[in-house]
């Protein structure tokens, strides 16, 4: 009796991923009436309640204030909430001082959780880890111990590439706790990709592993950081003393004497004992690049306090966390904001017990999720529409043959989640194919690398779900969505979305560029966080995704850069021009599709050349960024002042007859265009 009856439930809305513009996405899901309202029973048992939001609304800092003390347990307690008296620069828990590491660990074995199991560990050839808080603490210990005997102080920023293994975490954590601040690569990302970051932020540790295994096979990732280093050496030098390992899949690695060591040899011999202190509570956390509009990816900035308290509440409250007994599993890697907020920090600073899977989701069978699921009886599950997609195409029955009855939690992130999708979510898995009478409901979660943590979502006991919005701002946070001018927008129309007010974990920069920062984020609109998404408010006034509005793709839930792609086709010596676009996809939600001028003296080898055009942006930024279509045509439509009009290309790549071209410096370059693809 879950369902709530207002909504005809016989016509399911169409896909918004698939083949359709915008504006057809959106008519879909403005037909989108059904509503799944919190059984009684799940409400009855919820940690948070409705009266959240009215606390939050009365005073936004104060309530934050509450959540700090409440979930954190500070060194030094704070003197003011929030100081806003600089925008857009906030500081949040002014004076106080909190050690993350502390808190995601030490505390919970002071209070007697040492035994709690905090990491299952799940490697792809099926080996296994567990590590019990007290367990975790004493490897976080050893390894601030060792980087701090190699001359890794408190402000030093450590880079880490490192696949989805419990080192990962440890890595973070004890850079947390002896005040270092991280900068996590993405394992999949190029050597030139880690290079400029290495550069950026001028690491003085890498860490990282002789590779991990995909797909059964071993995937190296050391000779990357060898190559990384090796390209900073023979130009401006670099900033790096030492590199640690860890030995994962046992493959053959490069050695540089003095420079290279291996974790068994550093971490696991340094000593156990190691006394967390506080830092600040704007002390910098991490850094993590993200693509832009621009071709250079921006260093997000996250400092302690405010981000502990925002990732650990939105955790609590929006995964109906009960640490005792829930099994939560983040299907995100470490290299992507979701792997910081959901699998390193919150679920740890809040005692939970998290499983951490390395590997694909069809290896060695496209059941091993649902096997692992049923195995660790997972309650909670967070990952993004592609993977449900996926498995969608893959068919209801490989996970109809496992048991996921523990399964009462989903969670979306990455994407808006197509209303087709997210009902097979609930229906398949939180519904364990259908023999659950209250299927497990589905929050999903609107928020950025920025913004550190979780802003829109449903409360899974106290909103009525609707299949495909992320619904309504949480407590405490003053997301809106606005016209041109920046005015609220009435229910019912669409506009940009952004944020009033400042949050907890909010960013606090770009790393060395404020005026990026104030640029990027605060320039589109007076007083508000433009976070570069259209969205959309319905009759009831909940929130709508509508993907972005800026050249920013999404492709898989993970996010590239237009330009970025761009960058690397032109850095090919065969390539002249080169426009890239986001085009509709099933799966992926988008995908890259790359238009290619070559040069007069480049000779067009057909699928060779388009092969090799896709591999060189491989190898650039990596595997994800590479073209899905790469068509290679003898000019791009352009306006009388030279901009490459994006939407028309857009037209071509998702099979549509081409728009208004009037506005085209030369109107008939389109037809040549149709015409070279034609042959
Ligand atoms: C962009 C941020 C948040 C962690 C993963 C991505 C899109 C994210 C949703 C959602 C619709 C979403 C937005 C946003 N996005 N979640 N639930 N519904 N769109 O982090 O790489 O910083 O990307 O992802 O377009 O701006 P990110």
């Amino acid at each position: 009796m879950s369902q709530d009856t207002t909504g005809s439930t016989a016509t399911a809305a169409p896909s918004a991923a698939g083949g359709q513009t915008r504006q057809d996405a959106l008519e879909n899901l403005l037909q989108e009436n059904r509503k799944f309202a919190p059984s009684a029973e799940f409400a009855a048992n919820a940690v948070v309640s409705a009266d959240e939001y009215a606390k939050a609304d009365a005073d936004r800092p104060a309530f934050w204030a509450n959540k700090a003390r409440e979930l954190l347990t500070w060194s030094k307690d704070f003197d003011q909430a929030l100081d806003w008296s600089n925008p857009p620069f906030a500081k949040w828990f002014v004076g106080g001082e909190v050690n993350a590491a502390y808190n995601a660990l030490d505390r919970h074995v002071e209070n007697g959780l040492g035994d709690r199991v905090a990491i299952y560990f799940e490697g792809e050839p099926g080996d296994t880890r567990t590590y019990t808080y007290a367990e975790l603490t004493e490897e976080v210990k050893k390894a601030a111990n060792a980087f701090e005997s190699l001359g890794v102080a408190k402000g030093d920023r450590v880079a880490v590439y490192l696949p989805m293994i419990p080192e990962a975490v440890i890595t973070m954590l004890a850079c947390a706790r002896i005040g270092a601040v991280h900068s996590v690569v993405f394992g999949g990302f190029s050597a030139d990709a880690l290079r400029s970051r290495i550069e950026d932020a001028e690491a003085k540790l890498v860490v990282t592993a002789d590779g991990t295994y995909r797909r059964g096979k071993p995937s190296p990732l050391k000779p990357a950081v060898d190559e990384a280093l090796s390209a900073m050496e023979n130009g401006d030098g670099h900033s790096v003393n030492n590199v640690v390992v860890v030995k994962r899949n046992g493959e053959d690695v490069n050695w540089v004497d003095g420079r290279d060591l291996w974790w068994s040899e550093t971490v696991d011999k340094a000593p156990s004992e190691h006394t967390a202190v506080g830092h600040d509570s704007e002390h910098p956390l991490f850094i993590l690049y993200t693509s832009g509009t621009t071709g250079k990816p921006k260093g997000i900035l996250h400092t302690t306090g405010g981000y502990l308290t925002q990732t650990a509440y939105t955790h609590r409250a929006v995964f109906d966390l009960h640490p005792e007994t829930d099994v939560y599993w983040c299907t995100a890697d470490v290299g992507w904001v979701t792997g910081h907020s959901y699998v390193t920090y919150a679920p740890l600073i809040n005692g939970a017990t998290q499983l951490m899977y390395e590997g694909t989701p069809d290896s060695p069978h496209q059941g091993r999720w649902w096997e692992i699921a049923e195995k660790y009886k997972v309650s909670i599950l967070y990952t993004a529409p592609t993977a449900i997609r996926t498995f969608m195409k893959w068919g209801r029955e490989i996970p109809a043959k496992y048991d996921l009855s523990a399964i009462r939690v989903l969670g979306s992130v990455g994407e808006p989640i197509n209303p087709e999708a997210w009902m097979w979510y609930r229906e398949v898995i939180g519904g364990n194919g259908g023999k659950k009478a209250n299927p497990a409901p589905i929050v999903d979660t609107w928020w950025q690398t920025e913004t550190g943590a979780q802003m829109i979502a449903p409360l899974p006991g106290v909103t009525s779900t609707k299949p495909g919005s992320a619904q309504v701002p949480l407590p405490g946070i003053a997301v809106d969505v606005v016209d041109e001018n920046g005015a609220s927008v009435a229910n019912g129309e669409g506009g940009y979305l952004v944020v009033r007010e400042p949050w907890p974990s909010m960013l606090r920069g770009i790393w060395g560029d404020p005026e990026r920062f104030k640029d990027t984020y605060w320039s589109r609109f007076e007083a508000m966080y433009f976070a570069g998404d259209g969205a959309k408010k319905d009759e009831d006034g909940d929130v709508w995704l509508l993907g972005r509005v800026d050249d920013v793709m999404n492709v898989s839930g993970h996010r590239l850069s237009t330009t970025e792609i761009e960058s690397a086709l032109v850095s090919h010596p065969a390539v002249a021009e080169a426009a890239v676009v986001g085009a509709a996809d099933d799966t992926t939600g988008q995908a890259v599709v790359a238009f290619v001028i070559l040069r007069g003296d480049a000779t067009n080898k057909g699928d060779e050349t388009v092969l090799e055009l896709r591999n060189h942006v491989g190898k650039e930024i990596g595997p994800i960024a590479k073209p899905k279509q790469l068509l290679i045509v003898p000019e791009l439509p352009k306006t009388r002042s030279g901009k490459i009009v994006r939407r028309l290309l857009k037209d071509i790549a998702e099979g549509r007859d081409t728009g208004d071209a009037t506005t085209l410096a030369d109107p008939s370059i389109m037809n040549h265009i149709a015409e070279s693809l034609r042959k």
